[in-house]
């Protein structure tokens, strides 16, 4: 449609506005239900240099998928990430810059790397899961789940992308990141832009010192000795000798940050979900032992694994539909747009919502209903009406690098935590979800643990 013709975006009475903007910036859920309930799945609010826009609508954001991305800029005057990503990611890059540093990580996520990588996240799992057995008391514990995941995934995330030397830094960077991610989280008035050597601001300063002197070495490693580990990112990274170093460095910066809480929260609320529902545990338990052979058989598990785990796939995907890990992701028009049938103005702050669309009435049945059988027996024009309002990674070409590698890990560690621990939520109530840059769920994932017990019945049952 041509922008002439297009209609301007509806906004909530301009009274209301300062204070749906402060809540959306800080705690976007509530207030994404509360304007497409009142205006709509693509609304705009605020005036002059602060105008956001709202896509949530899965028709219009399959429009703004389809823009073509000169439309758009990611290095935007909004951007809160600037202390935290540096300069040089293709996260907040644009045009060739973009283009080159993308294209320089993008082979790291090819089929072959991430099939290689499926008999190593099994393992570390099983490791992590030997860990916090031995410590639990055999009545039972209570652990938050959510640590537990996040140690895991992390690990296994830097293990797989590059290397071993540098998976053995893993916790360091679990702190470091998580600073940043507290700083990135506080209060607007503690993130004042200042080059004072004291306060968060300088401690996250600090910190990403910390991290370059880790990367730094590892490159200088490489260099003297290089791996021929084709699977290892950051020696290809090396090898290619592309990027400068400084850009290395921030790609390495950007993939660890990108996936330290992403695929850590989609987990949390993949096992709140996976335990309230009666009998899903069971269920995901019987699959993975059918899959990945029951405890203490031996199984190697290859690409044909993750095919046969299919209700922890879909797990996953339901998951990820009511819980997106970005709740809103921003870009910046640079043009006017058009998006279902609405002109967003050039200089509008766009926040898709991929929490808007997995939620949308008009593309799920009962959408607050969390029922991974929903995706079974589809026909093509649901299976399209569901491929449009599933987004939890975008679409196109700034869609997310490394959305296979975390669907990967989720759906592997799920299978085998299910075959291995018995786990009883604490509370029947879903918790509240926090957090502006990555939803996850609040107070984490306490849970009762034991090692697995078998039920009379249902070892029984499995047999039969
Ligand atoms: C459940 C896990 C994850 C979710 C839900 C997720 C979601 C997203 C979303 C919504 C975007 C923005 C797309 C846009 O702006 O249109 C994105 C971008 C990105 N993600 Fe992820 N992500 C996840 C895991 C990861 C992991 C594991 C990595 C790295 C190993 C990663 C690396 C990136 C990068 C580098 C970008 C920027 C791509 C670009 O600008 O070209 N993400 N992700």
């Amino acid at each position: 449609m041509p922008s002439s013709t297009a209609r301007a975006l509806p906004s909530p009475k301009l009274t209301a506005q300062p204070g749906l903007l402060r809540k959306l910036l800080r705690e976007p859920q509530p207030v994404l239900d509360e304007l497409a309930e009142t205006v709509g799945p693509v609304c705009g609010l605020g005036f002059g240099p602060m105008r956001f826009a709202v896509v949530g609508d899965p028709p219009a954001l399959r429009e703004l998928f389809a823009t073509p991305t000169e439309s758009f800029r990611w290095n935007h005057k909004f951007n809160v990430l600037a202390v935290v990503v540096r300069p040089g990611s293709m996260i907040v890059s644009d045009g060739a810059d973009h283009k080159r540093r993308r294209s320089s990580v993008q082979a790291a996520f090819s089929r072959r790397r991430l099939n290689g990588w499926i008999p190593m996240i099994v393992e570390r799992t099983d490791a992590a899961i030997d860990d916090l057995v031995g410590s639990l008391d055999p009545a039972g514990s209570s652990v938050d789940m959510y640590r537990v995941g996040r140690s895991l995934v992390l690990e296994i995330v830097v293990r797989a992308m590059f290397g071993d030397r540098m998976a053995s830094h893993a916790t360091e960077f679990g702190d470091l990141f998580q600073r940043a991610q507290d700083y990135l989280e506080a209060p607007a008035y503690r993130q004042i832009p200042h080059r004072l050597p004291f306060g968060a601001r300088a401690r996250v300063r600090k910190d990403r010192r910390a991290f370059n002197a880790i990367v730094d070495e590892e490159i200088a490693h490489l260099r003297a000795q290089p791996s021929g580990d084709d699977f290892n990112v950051l020696a290809s990274l090396v090898a290619e000798g592309v990027l400068a170093d400084a850009e290395i460095r921030d790609q390495v910066n950007t993939l660890i940050g990108a996936v330290y809480e992403t695929t850590a929260a989609s987990l949390a609320w993949m096992l709140w979900r996976a335990t309230l529902v009666p009998r899903l545990w069971d269920r995901l338990r019987d699959e993975a032992d059918s899959v990945l052979g029951r405890p203490g058989e031996r199984h190697d598990p290859d690409h044909t694994t993750l095919a046969q785990l299919e209700l922890a796939n879909r797990v996953m995907r339901e998951t990820l539909r009511l819980h997106p890990a970005g709740v809103v992701s921003p870009r910046e028009a640079v043009t006017d747009v058009v998006v279902g049938g609405f002109r967003i103005p050039k200089g509008t702050l766009i926040l898709w919502s991929a929490y808007l669309a997995g939620r949308n009435a008009d593309a799920w049945v009962e959408p607050l209903r969390f029922d991974p059988d929903r995706f079974l027996d589809l026909t093509p024009d649901q299976q399209a009406t569901a491929d449009a309002a599933w987004v939890p990674s975008g679409r196109g070409a700034r869609n997310c690098i490394g959305f296979a590698l975390s669907q990967m890990e989720l759906t592997l560690i799920i299978s085998r935590l299910a075959q291995r621990l018995d786990l009883t939520p604490t509370t029947t109530t879903l918790p509240r979800p926090v957090g502006m840059v990555v939803n996850r769920p609040k107070g984490g994932v306490p849970m009762n643990a034991t090692a697995r017990t078998e039920h009379p019945g249902h070892d029984q049952q499995n047999r039969a």
